[in-house]
Parts: structure tokens; sequence; C-alpha cells
């Protein structure tokens, strides 16, 4: 049962990075999916195609926050909203799912994130997308701003679910390819279709990947750019397919929703890549102020922050969204997880503390 409370324990709204949104429709899209679409605040959301927001709700007395990419383009829909899968047992996805109504207002932290592109309508580019279950969010913002904005380039996208009543935007999806039709391709894979499906079925693996990229070739198009997002197994299949292609990473966009740091933290443990943690003092430095505090061996750098009442900024908690990043100035840290980040990023010294760990002594990390 949710517990919830009117009166936030955090006020998240005096930073400049949180908003408050008014709820004004919510869509069932499939029996454990719905859109909810936010009436425009003032001056409108800013935010690009593929980018995410941070819902922050207090749920059973505890502050709760989830990123949700924006399933809307700005360049096509009044509108922007995001769309939230329920995941078994999962807190915030369910409570989404069944509490919330038109006039309500949700705080969020401002869209963030690099699973985008800039568009231009000289473009003549050959998308090939390739999205999983709620994967599909992110991707169909990107989707709809290209065909709005780039008439001379062609999207390939190959949507995997588990059977056709779970098809995330199907209708919308089957409008876009009759307007569009000489410009959008989709093709469904369905891992447990009904005994009437005839479409592609099946687990997805390296042999469709190539299969559908072959088919996609469109000599009258330029360069090419390949989006992905999904979960783990159709993240790996893909980006590996990808590698053995040789197509450059440069090229490649992903995004990954779920990371399990606990076993990935053990994972790299027994492997000998990250020595046990020892409890080390820790300088963080939030925009302009300075806090020193102790973290233990089983906190993350963010973890033991928050728990010292420091306001520093986060959102997945998993080393995904780069809601946390820093950039260490002095001293070592262990990232479990770097996947949001770019090398380039990697290299000027940026961090994630909600996946990083001491290990050395004298550290600094300055959050901007
Ligand atoms: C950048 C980004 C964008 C995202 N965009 C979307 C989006 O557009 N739509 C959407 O529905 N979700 C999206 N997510 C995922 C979302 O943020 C939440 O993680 C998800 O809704 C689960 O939250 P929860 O509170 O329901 O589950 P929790 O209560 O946090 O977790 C419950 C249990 O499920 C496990 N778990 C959590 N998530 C997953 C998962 N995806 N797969 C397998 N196991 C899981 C947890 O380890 C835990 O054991 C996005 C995540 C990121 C990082
Ligand atoms: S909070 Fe998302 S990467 Fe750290």
């Amino acid at each position: 049962m949710f517990n919830i409370f009117k009166k936030k324990k955090t006020e998240p709204s005096k930073g400049v990075q949180y908003l408050s949104l008014k709820v004004r429709e919510v869509v069932k899209e499939t029996p454990d999916t719905v859109s909810i679409f936010f009436e425009q605040p003032e001056p409108y959301l800013d935010y690009k195609p593929g980018q995410f927001i941070t819902v922050i709700l207090e749920i059973n007395g505890k502050e709760e926050r989830r990123s949700y990419s924006l399933c809307t383009s700005p360049f096509v829909d009044p509108y922007p909203g995001i769309t939230v899968k329920r995941v078994d047992k999962g807190l915030v996805s369910n409570y989404l799912n069944d509490h919330i109504r038109p006039g309500k207002t949700i705080d969020i932290m401002k869209p963030m994130g690099n699973f985008t592109t800039p568009f231009h309508s000289k473009n003549k580019t050959q998308y090939f997308m390739v999205a999983g279950g709620s994967g599909i969010t992110p991707i169909m913002g990107i989707a709809k701003s290209v065909l709005i904005n780039e008439p001379e380039s062609k999207i390939t996208l190959l949507f995997c679910t588990r059977s056709e009543e779970q098809i995330i935007f199907k209708k919308e999806l089957e409008a876009l390819t009759e307007k569009y039709a000489d410009k959008i391709e989709v093709i469904h894979n369905l891992s447990q279709p009904s005994a009437d499906w005839t479409g592609m079925k099946g687990r997805l693996d390296s042999t469709k990947v190539k299969e559908i990229l072959s088919w996609s070739e469109d000599k009258a198009t330029e360069s090419k750019k390949y989006f992905v997002c999904g979960p783990e197994g159709l993240m790996t299949t893909t980006l590996n397919t990808f590698k053995e292609l040789n197509i450059s990473s440069e090229l490649i966009y992903e995004e990954s929703f779920y990371t399990d740091l606990d076993a990935k933290e053990s994972a790299l443990k027994a492997s000998g890549e990250m020595a046990p943690s020892l409890t080390r003092e820790v300088t963080v430095s939030v925009e302009g102020q300075e806090f020193t505090y102790e973290v233990s061996p089983e906190k993350t750098i963010l973890e033991a922050g928050l728990d010292n009442n420091i306001d520093m900024p986060y959102s997945c908690q998993s080393g995904l969204c780069t809601a946390c990043r820093g950039r260490l100035v002095s001293g070592k840290v262990a990232m479990i997880e770097d996947a949001g980040l770019s090398e380039g990023e990697i290299a000027e010294g940026y961090i994630l503390c909600c996946s990083s760990k001491p290990a050395s002594g004298d550290i600094k990390i300055i959050i901007e």
C-alpha cells in the first residue's frame, strides 16, 4: 500500500534544475504501460528528443527518484510526455501506472541525457534503430523528429516486444508508417507471439540484426546513425553485431535503463579489477559549497553524501544517467558502472558519484 505524504521532507524546487509539471493526460498504451503527458510549463520545457526527465516522488515517506525518457518530440508534440512500463515489484513504475491522474503535479529534474542527435533538413541519413520494450520511448521522440525535420533521411526501426498486446505505440507507429511510407519501416520482432502472428519472431540474434541491416541499405542516403535502447540482452546482441561489422562507435547511440550495480561490483571484486573498499573521507563541492564526510565500504560516494543530508544531484543511482556527474580533482575512485559517461568525459576526470567508491585518500570531487 502506498502512503503519500503531501509535504516533502526535502525541498527539491529550490535549485534551477528542478521544476513542477502538471499532468494533462494519462494514456494506457498496453496492459502494463502508461504515457503521462504534462501541461507545458512557463517557459516551455526545453528538451532534446531522446532526453529523459527525473521524476521525484515521495512514496511511503521516502523520496524516490527515477529517470524516464521523453516519448515526445519538441518539434511535433505540443505537450511533453513520458511512457512508463511496469517493472515486476518495481516501486515507482507501478505507482505511476496506478496512481497518476490528470491535474496532479509532479516534481521533476529538468531534461538531460546524451541519447540524442542534431537534426537538419539537409541531412540524408540512414537511421537504424533497435528498441526493446520500454526502450521504444526515447526512440519514438527521435524518430518523429527525424521524420519532421529531415525529408531525405530514412529510418529502419526494429522493435522487439514480447507479444502483440505488449507493443507500445502500436497505433502511433502504424500512423507514422502510413504518413511517411517511403521514409520509415518498422519491423516488429515478437518473442512470444500468438499463433496468428506472421511477422518476425523468437529471440533477437546477430543473424536477424544483420539481415535487417542489409534490408535497410539505401543508396540515396549519405551517412548512417545507429540507435539502440532496451534490455541488457538486446543491447549486448545488437552492439556486438555492430562491432563484428566494424561499425564505428562514433555512429552508435546507446541508452540503458537498468544495471544491477551490486552484481557488477561483486563481479569486479571477484575478477580482481576492484580492490576491497575501505572507509575514507571525501570532500565534495556542490555548486561551490564544500562538504567533507566519511564513506564506509558498503556505500557509494552519493549514498554517503545523501545520508549526510547533502543536496547532491542524482536520478537513476545506477551509473546510467549522469545526473550525479562530478569532476575528480584529487584522489582515486573505483567506478562500478560508467556507461553514462563518454570516453572524453572519463579522460577529463568526470566520475559518477552514484556508482563510485573511494580507492584512495585525499578525494575531492567538484559537482557543478
Ligand atoms: C536514462 C534512463 C531512462 C529511462 N527511461 C525509461 C522509460 O522511458 N520508461 C520506463 O518504463 N523506464 C525507464 N527507465 C527505467 C526507470 O528509471 C526505472 O528504473 C524503472 O521504472 C523501475 O523503477 P521501479 O521503481 O519501478 O523499480 P525498483 O523499485 O527500482 O526496482 C524493483 C526491482 O526490479 C529491478 N529492476 C528495476 N528496473 C529494472 C529493469 N528495467 N529491468 C529489470 N529489473 C529491473 C530492481 O533491481 C529491483 O530488484 C529509465 C532509466 C534510465 C536510467
Ligand atoms: S544518478 Fe544516474 S548516473 Fe548517477
